[in-house]
């Protein structure tokens, strides 16, 4: 069985790279990325899914009276791609418990932390100010509350006195890169 990817992104898409060449290179055998999906119109994300003439769908959510709405039509689109599994990467929308429900154990999330510690927002910025002397990355499942779903891979990374944000989130997206696609290769292989 080949299994249909969609990836939501709201931002640059340097994760929804790193699965496209792994899917194109074949470490991620047995799967398409047939859509990427995105909630912020002018998404670089978007942008490289054109490139590799995958299917990219702006939704606007100012479109929708509420939240429920917008997610509505976001299962709508996946299911009209056959969706079998869904990545956040970089997607800054809170998913409700029926989009949840509706792709259970179907949807995976990367975060710049090693959860449970740092969740939300601006995880690397939260790491520095805790002064913690390790940091990483979390590939997990996405269930109804925000960062808290059964992991899949970590990845770690030494913090220094000297890391700024910036520096400190480039460290973390070099092993998000390694990781993501590596937790999708072991779930389209039904090994998680
Ligand atoms: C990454 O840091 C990821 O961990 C977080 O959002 C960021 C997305 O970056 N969820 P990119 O758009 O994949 O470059």
């Amino acid at each position: 069985m080949v299994v249909n990817i969609a990836v939501l992104a709201s931002g640059r898409g340097t994760n929804l790279q790193s699965i496209i060449d792994n899917v194109d290179n074949g470490y991620i055998h047995d799967a398409n990325i047939k859509a990427v999906i995105s909630d912020v119109r002018d998404a670089h994300a978007l942008e490289r899914a054109k490139k590799y003439g995958i299917s990219a769908v702006f939704i606007d959510p100012s479109e929708f009276s509420d939240k429920s709405e917008y997610e509505k039509e976001l299962i709508k689109k996946l299911e009209e791609f056959n969706t079998d599994l869904v990545l956040l990467a970089g997607f800054m929308r809170i998913l409700r418990s029926e989009f949840v429900r509706f792709y259970k154990r179907r949807i995976l999330n990367i975060h710049p932390s090693l959860l449970p510690a740092f969740k939300g927002l601006r995880a690397q910025k939260q790491a520095l100010n805790y002064g913690v002397k390790v940091s990483g990355c979390t590939v997990h499942y996405v269930t109804e509350d925000m960062d808290s779903g059964p992991i899949i891979l970590q990845e770690c990374v030494p913090v220094y006195e000297d890391d700024t944000e910036e520096t400190l989130e480039n460290r973390i997206l070099q092993k998000e890169h390694e990781i993501y696609p590596k937790a999708v290769k072991l779930w389209v292989e039904g090994k998680v």
